[in-house]
């Protein structure tokens, strides 16, 4: 536990108003400064190491405005300010940098006689020995050296001699301290670099929206993120840290209690420790650990055991590759082996042509496992995937298994995108990586648009799931969106499967999915890069023969449609059947209505969230504000009014904003001043 600044004005008195910065003199900015620093970077730690804020955003913001107008001022920048968190410039490349000792790994393996094993031969050389026992967390290595108390540097594991500087993206993690108060002259940390699942889950669903691909798992997400260019970007993605390990320092330290109590002591975010009399005990607490593993908000893959007394450790000493007083307890991989029987291409809602492997079932610790995505063409190729091959394929949390390694070779041929649709024989056109087929009516993009139009944030029609949605297709009962209107409960009532229950629940929900607003409808469309989200931008802005005729100038005057989803809304608007099709939905009795409007209180006003407040969704907010004529926005922009930064915010709206300039309001003060008024 850090502890307070207790001498500190700013944290006793952290509304000081503060005097015009014109008024001080360099040593008195100086002093600001510094207190400034200590007392934002004790509030981070309250923040992002303890979970437990220690003042409210408002305040804080404020102090690290005046922060920042004094740097400005005297010009008194430093690396390791909080200001400096975020805003690095892009680089070229990372560049490779040698550890100041190894990084080793660890002896491992998820079978408890090896491990009482390992633990014989650690107690034939030293005796008996107390084990700390720590969750092995499944991200990636990194050393954090700092000189004097100063973030220094933070190096990736690499080969385990040297690895690449991802300082700029590291110092963007809220829990990794810039400074440490009374730290050793030198001290270099070991911790691992992960994303959280449910950061990883948003960030996906973004990714999709845009058009971008899922990461596979948070693991590789963050080894993508760690790795990044543009710390800007870094910022905006949920990264985070435990720190485990001390690799080397000035100070004296006899025991892993005691490394754990000077890392916590300095604002690590360490993870919790066990100490454990025997091997047994090393045991007990992985079972324990396997039982807790899906509720974590982190992947871990075992446990790791450490010979807690480092004289001990000492005489125990390590080999070139591993130490010999520490080891892993691994879970059962959530991997597993098998071959791959074919490979074949599924075609997506958009088009998009998917390849897949279909292997041989196997079981991946209780879920049976017959198909694999490979993503792209270029991943196949990069992996080495070939039918008959024998590969190991993974499988994390909720997410679709993908194949992670060629185990044995395959003999079928080099696999090729074909240049026709597998489904319709349409003809296939390649956009970057990525592979389409043009045929708008092609029945597997159909049934993909089928599943897509029903789903809940579009028209929300239940008991039109996959499979039923493939069997209206495959009976020819849906070739447009718009049949499913003509459905009727006689030639539903007779499919394999339904009955007159089934039937009439689907007239049902049919009948009630007409009473819908625009932006779901828009957004039931499935117009590609069109999301929630902009879905309902464009239904704030245009009627729905107003978007019909759009050109792709007006659609760029909407805030957050960018070139990319303009000409994509155009061209969708622009073809004669999807314009037949939405006619003919209408006909059916569907107009969609643009949201009641509450009124005009908010016209004008442009907000952008970051977090969330309290109480209410991030659509539910958008519609309420949209809904009295103020636009919400997904970025800050010199146009915007407002940011309303909720719990858990990301930092890069907030630096946008400081450097726009715009103005930022928390949850309360958003309360009070934007949502009384429309109350
Ligand atoms: S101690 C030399 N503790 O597991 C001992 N490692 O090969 C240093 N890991 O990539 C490692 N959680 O980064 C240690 N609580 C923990 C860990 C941990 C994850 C990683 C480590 C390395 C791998 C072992």
């Amino acid at each position: 536990m850090v502890e307070e600044p207790v001498d500190n004005p700013y944290l006793r008195d952290p509304d000081t108003s503060f005097a015009p910065v014109s008024e001080l003199t360099e040593a008195e900015a100086r002093e600001q400064v510094e207190r400034l620093r200590e007392v934002i970077a004790y509030h981070d730690h309250r923040y992002y190491v303890e979970n437990d804020p220690a003042v409210a955003d408002r305040t804080y913001d404020a102090l690290f405005e005046r922060l920042q107008r004094l740097e400005d001022a005297f010009d008194l920048h430093a690396e390791t300010s909080p200001t400096q968190r975020v805003g690095g410039e892009p680089l070229d490349e990372l560049e490779t940098i040698e550890h100041v000792a190894p990084l080793l790994s660890l002896q491992s393996s998820g079978d408890a006689e090896t491990i009482r094993e390992f633990d014989r031969r650690i107690r034939e050389s030293v005796g008996n020995v107390d084990y700390a026992a720590e969750p092995k967390f499944d991200g990636l290595s990194v050393e954090l050296v700092y000189e004097d108390g100063h973030f220094e540097r933070a190096v990736t594991r690499g080969d385990g001699t040297e690895g690449e500087d991802v300082s700029a993206n590291v110092r963007t993690i809220g829990s990794v301290p810039l400074r440490l108060p009374d730290a050793p002259d030198f001290l270099a940390v070991r911790g691992e670099v992960y994303m959280p699942r449910s950061g990883f889950q948003a960030l996906n669903e973004r990714r999709v929206e845009r058009g971008d691909d899922a990461f596979a798992n948070p693991r590789n997400a963050a080894a993508g993120t760690l790795r990044l260019l543009d710390p800007e970007t870094v910022a905006d993605r949920p990264l985070d840290i435990f720190v485990y390990d001390v690799l080397l320092t000035s100070a004296t330290l006899d025991s892993h209690t005691a490394a754990v109590d000077l890392l916590t002591d300095l604002g690590f975010r360490v993870g919790e420790t066990d100490i454990v009399a025997d091997v047994e005990g090393v045991i007990d607490y992985r079972d324990r650990l396997l039982d807790a593993r899906d509720d974590l908000e982190y992947e871990i893959d075992g446990i790791v055991a450490k010979v807690v007394d480092y004289g001990a450790r000492e005489e125990l000493g390590s080999t070139a590759r591993h130490p010999r007083w520490a080891f892993a307890y691994k879970f059962p991989a959530r991997t597993g082996e098998t071959t791959v029987e074919r490979i074949v291409v599924q075609v997506g809602r958009t088009g998009k042509l998917t390849p897949v492997a279909l292997l041989d079932p196997v079981d991946v610790t209780g879920v049976t496992i017959s198909r694999a995505t490979l993503h792209n063409v270029g991943q196949v190729h990069d992996v080495g995937v070939r039918e008959g091959a024998t590969v190991r394929i993974e499988r994390a949390g909720d997410v679709i298994p993908e194949v992670v390694e060629v185990v044995e070779a395959g003999d079928g041929p080099r696999f090729e995108m074909p240049d026709a649709c597998p489904v319709c024989d349409g003809s296939v056109v390649q956009e970057g990586e990525h592979h389409y087929c043009t045929n708008a009516s092609c029945p597997a993009q159909l049934r993909r648009r089928l599943q897509h139009f029903c789903s809940r944030d579009a028209m929300d029609i239940e008991g039109l799931g996959e499979q039923a949605a493939d069997q209206l297709v495959e009976e020819g009962l849906v070739e447009s969106l718009a049949d499913l209107y003509d459905l009727d409960q006689e030639t539903l009532a007779a499919l394999d499967g339904w009955g007159e229950q089934s039937a009439a629940n689907l007239l049902d929900e049919l009948e009630a999915s007409k009473d819908i607003d625009l932006a779901s409808f828009v957004y039931a469309l499935g117009i590609r890069h069109v999301g929630t989200e902009r879905a309902r931008a464009l239904a704030a802005a245009f009627s729905l023969d107003d978007l019909l005729e759009a050109s792709v100038e007006d659609l760029r005057a909407v805030a957050d449609v960018g070139p990319e989803v303009a000409e994509s809304v155009a061209a969708y608007v622009d073809n004669p059947a999807n314009v037949g099709m939405i006619e003919r939905l209408r006909a059916a009795g569907i107009e969609p209505e643009r949201r009641e409007r509450g009124g005009d209180e908010l016209d004008g006003l442009t907000v952008v969230f970051t977090g969330s407040v309290p109480g209410y969704t991030r659509s539910e907010l958008a519609e309420r504000l949209e809904a009295h004529g103020a636009s919400v926005t997904s970025s800050v922009s010199g146009a915007t009014d407002y940011l309303v930064v909720g719990e858990n915010p990301g930092t890069r709206k907030q630096e946008q904003a400081d450097a726009e300039g715009v103005e930022t309001l928390d949850s309360a003060a958003f309360e009070e001043r934007i949502l009384a008024r429309i109350d």
